[in-house]
């Protein structure tokens, strides 16, 4: 809705697959290439570029005058590195990607979130208190009383150093570079290990521990770069500060509204299909409703 407008609804099947098949054909290369030429992915990639036409041809037709611009706006307003207008199917690629960017990678790190939440000793009783007395000494969810939820914010930095969605990001050598006694050539596929560094003691110490309290501790090492869940350098994520909003978001209005517990099996397992996800069997337990909105 941010940046599109829209909902996506019933289309929301068509985006999952037409961005996990190219993860795993185009990013992992764990499938063959003719993955991207099954009918069903191509009915669904018809689909998306259908929806993401409409998308454009609205904002065309109503520009941004009296009402805020979106990112759509400024894709249609804005031009390339040489002064060109960008092309419609670059301006519907970038449509498809605002659709793509929370699906595998917000919706799986709140399920362990909430996982985490219920899981460990104390913590959903801390939550509670944070929650509902900051909500009610600030008249709601506003900007201002999630600046003041530390607790619910040191839950989403745990929950993004243990099960980091994005434990390692790809790159193509450019260049030929030395690294620890190995060359490694131009052209080289190589694989940053962004999130090993999450469960290495000399920056994290009792690294499996979900600690919340780890990051006020003052001999608690903070080291440049240690903690990478949006991985580094010029391609690190553009939707990190939005991703920790929405994590947070989420998670307290379901804390303040509804009485959770977890379901079975009470213990999650991690599936990597194409990133790491809790998979279907995820589930947990509604007791009732807890306060109103
Ligand atoms: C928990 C949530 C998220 C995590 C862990 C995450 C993680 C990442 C990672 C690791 C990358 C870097 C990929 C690389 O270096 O090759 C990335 C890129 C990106 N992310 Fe996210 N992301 C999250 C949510 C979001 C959201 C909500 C948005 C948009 C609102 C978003 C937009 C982007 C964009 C546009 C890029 C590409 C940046 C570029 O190539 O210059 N992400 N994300």
């Amino acid at each position: 809705m941010l940046t599109g407008g829209r909902v996506c609804g019933d289309l929301f099947d068509d985006l999952w697959a037409l961005l996990n098949t190219n993860m795993n054909v185009q990013v992992l290369k764990t499938h063959p290439k003719f993955f991207l030429k099954l009918p069903k992915y191509v009915r669904s990639k018809q689909r998306v570029f259908a929806f993401a036409r409409e998308v454009l041809e609205w904002h065309r037709a109503n520009p941004p005058v009296d009402r805020e611009p979106r990112l759509i706006d400024d894709l249609v307003a804005g031009v390339d590195e040489n002064g060109r207008p960008y092309s419609d199917a670059m301006i519907m690629s970038g449509i498809a990607g605002a659709y793509f960017a929370g699906m595998d990678t917000v919706a799986s790190t709140l399920s362990f979130m909430l996982y985490s939440a219920l899981k460990v000793p104390g913590l959903l009783e801390r939550l509670h208190a944070e929650i509902d007395g900051v909500w009610e000494s600030e008249g709601g969810l506003t900007p201002a009383a999630l600046r003041k939820m530390d607790v619910l914010h040191a839950t989403a930095l745990e929950t993004l150093r243990l099960y980091p969605i994005a434990p390692f990001t790809p790159r193509t050598s450019t260049k030929a570079f030395e690294f620890e006694g190995y060359t490694v050539p131009a052209g080289s596929e190589v694989y940053v290990a962004n999130g090993i560094p999450h469960l290495l003691p000399e920056f994290f110490p009792d690294p499996e521990v979900f600690d919340v309290d780890r990051y006020s501790r003052p001999d608690q090492p903070k080291t440049p770069h240690a903690f990478a869940p949006f991985s580094l350098g010029a391609h690190t994520c553009l939707g990190a500060g939005a991703a920790e909003v929405q994590m947070m978001t989420l998670i307290a209005t379901l804390l303040r509204t509804a009485q959770l517990g977890l379901g079975q099996p009470n213990e999650v397992t991690i599936f990597a299909n194409p990133l790491p996800n809790p998979g279907r069997e995820f589930a947990f337990r509604f007791d009732g409703m807890r306060k109103p909105l």
